[in-house]
């Protein structure tokens, strides 16, 4: 896969999603955002990638927001069309994608960066991280889902005095807030991403794919999740995978899902 403004490298079923523009920071333009959703897309049905891995690209950011030079001059419609067009080709399409995606933070996530990392399953950050919503400070707000997703995953609270102070908080704060899962070095970060990645490998990933959408179902308007989890448990027992896990279980072998 060739991109102006992403690196995608695929091993042992892992694929690693790199933001690559490392001197605007990492910043999400237009062409990224669509080369974003074209990389997604050809994961999606690349039966060899399980997991996705979300980074950036350099040792300083993750990525430091949606692109300002770009936007600076836009009009009223311009600016939902941006905000929908990239909840749709992006930001919702991850959270919606049915292989885990880990986001591994290694620098600066801001605005529409901690937006694509919060758009992942979980995520995990490098010590060095800060992470935050600026847009207020720009007289704007965060257009990628940062005011539905922040608040679902720190708490309201928290979130509007990060929208608010348009202020950032380092890692281990984040930690605190439930907004990353794990902290650790600049160094090992991959490793502990791939170390999440290759967990989740020994598990059946119809199962996997049936829970991210039953937990999300929980956070939509109008949708029961409670009914989504009891449609989807039932429809595991009609799987080769339930088969093979149960019947390891019982034989005291590692499962083998296909
Ligand atoms: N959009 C466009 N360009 C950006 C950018 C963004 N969100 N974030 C950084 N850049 C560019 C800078 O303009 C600079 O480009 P230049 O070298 O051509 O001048 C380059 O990336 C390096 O950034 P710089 O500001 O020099 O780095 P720094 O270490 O001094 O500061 C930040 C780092 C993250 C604090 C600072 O870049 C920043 O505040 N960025 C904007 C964050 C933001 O508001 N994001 C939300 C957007 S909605």
């Amino acid at each position: 896969m060739d991109f102006e403004n992403l690196l995608v490298e695929i091993n042992d079923n892992i694929a690693i999603v790199r933001i690559n523009r490392p001197k605007k920071l990492n910043a999400l333009n237009r062409e990224t955002i669509g080369e974003i959703h074209s990389a997604f897309d050809a994961l999606l049905k690349n039966q060899d990638v399980k997991v996705v891995i979300l980074t950036g690209s350099g040792e300083k950011a993750f990525v430091a927001g949606a692109d300002i030079a770009e936007f600076s001059d836009y009009s009223v419609e311009e600016g939902k069309d941006l905000a929908a067009k990239g909840q749709e080709l992006v930001f919702d399409y991850i959270a919606n994608f049915p292989k885990p995606v880990i986001a591994a933070v290694n620098g600066f996530a801001l605005g529409g960066g901690l937006e694509l990392a919060m758009s992942a399953h979980f995520r995990i950050a490098s010590d060095n991280a800060k992470l935050g919503l600026p847009e207020t400070s720009l007289g704007v707000i965060p257009g990628y889902g940062g005011t539905q997703r922040l608040p679902e995953l720190v708490g309201k609270g928290r979130a509007m005095e990060m929208i608010m102070t348009a202020g950032m908080i380092d890692a281990e704060t984040a930690k605190n807030y439930g907004l990353v899962n794990h902290v650790t070095s600049v160094e090992e970060l991959l490793p502990l991403a791939e170390k999440l990645a290759g967990k989740i490998l020994n598990n059946s990933m119809q199962a996997i794919s049936s829970a991210i959408k039953a937990v999300n179902d929980n956070y939509k308007i109008g949708v029961d999740g409670y009914q989504t989890e009891i449609d989807s448990f039932g429809n595991a027992f009609g799987t080769e995978d339930f088969k093979e896990g149960t019947d390891a279980f019982l034989n005291k072998r590692k499962a083998n899902f296909k």
